[in-house]
């Protein structure tokens, strides 16, 4: 893999997460979850927390100069030297601007985007069914991919939790802004050549083979 930094693109729901926890273990590089890391500065009340969890509930996105300030940060240590996946990152075309000028300071080149298409009538079943382990951080559904015993985590025995914005109207208002401020990135980055698009209405291990095999060949 010659691209050190990997894109996730695609909308709520469409397995971004799933298949950067793949992709990482994979590779050995870090995924940088936005979303994740915002939900941990809400949960520590922080002042970064604090500003986002407002639009975060509403299903909004946070305004560009924070995200950007934790992504520029958190691309800064030690274990990004040889690459990082930004999964849910970025998500405007000023973010995207960014990330371009961050990769060329830091004498990276260009990044690969991987874009995961899934059907928009899936991604509601798929968000409302999610159920995140507390202490790892693995993901469930109870639809698709529940755990063997109801709300607990197969690895570890830990709680199952559901995300405050995976309710019905909080999802629709998030696929309200996928459409109207993150889709822009898929031409953005078509134009420069840099978008592999995968299929995601899959069962999620087929998808993670091909990208691994397409990821080793890139
Ligand atoms: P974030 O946490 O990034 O949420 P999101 O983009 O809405 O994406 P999700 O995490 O919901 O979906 P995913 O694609 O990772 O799917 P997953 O793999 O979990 O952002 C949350 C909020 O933070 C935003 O609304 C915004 O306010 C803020 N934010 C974050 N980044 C920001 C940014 N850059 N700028 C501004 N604001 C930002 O899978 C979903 C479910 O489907 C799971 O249950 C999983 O098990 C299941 N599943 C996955 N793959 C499959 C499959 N192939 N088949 C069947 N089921 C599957
Ligand atoms: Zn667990």
């Amino acid at each position: 893999m010659k691209s050190q930094a990997l894109i996730f693109l695609g909308a709520p729901g469409a397995g971004k997460g799933t298949q950067a926890r793949e992709v990482s273990k994979e590779f050995g590089i870090p995924q940088i979850s936005t979303g994740d890391i915002l939900r941990e500065a809400v949960k520590k009340g922080t002042p970064l927390g604090l500003a986002a969890k407002v639009k975060m509930e509403a299903g909004q996105l946070v305004p560009d100069e924070i995200v950007c300030g934790v992504v520029e940060e958190r691309i800064g240590e030690p274990d990004c030297m040889s690459g990082f996946i930004l999964d849910g990152f970025p998500r405007t075309i000023p973010q995207a601007q960014f990330v371009d000028r961050a990769l060329e300071n830091k004498g990276r080149g260009k990044p690969l985007v991987i874009n995961i298409a899934v059907e928009q009538d899936v991604l509601l079943k798929r968000l409302t069914g999610r159920r995140t382990c507390s202490a790892c951080g693995e993901i469930y559904n109870i639809y698709f991919n529940p755990p063997k015993a109801e709300a607990v985590c197969d690895k570890d025995g830990a709680k199952l939790l559901q995300r405050a914005d995976d309710n019905e109207e909080t999802i629709r208002q998030r696929l309200v802004a996928y459409d109207s401020q993150t889709r822009p990135l898929i031409d953005y980055y078509r134009q420069k050549n840099l978008l592999h698009d995968v299929e995601g209405n899959r069962d999620p291990e087929p998808i993670a083979r091909d990208l691994i095999r397409f990821l080793k060949s890139a």
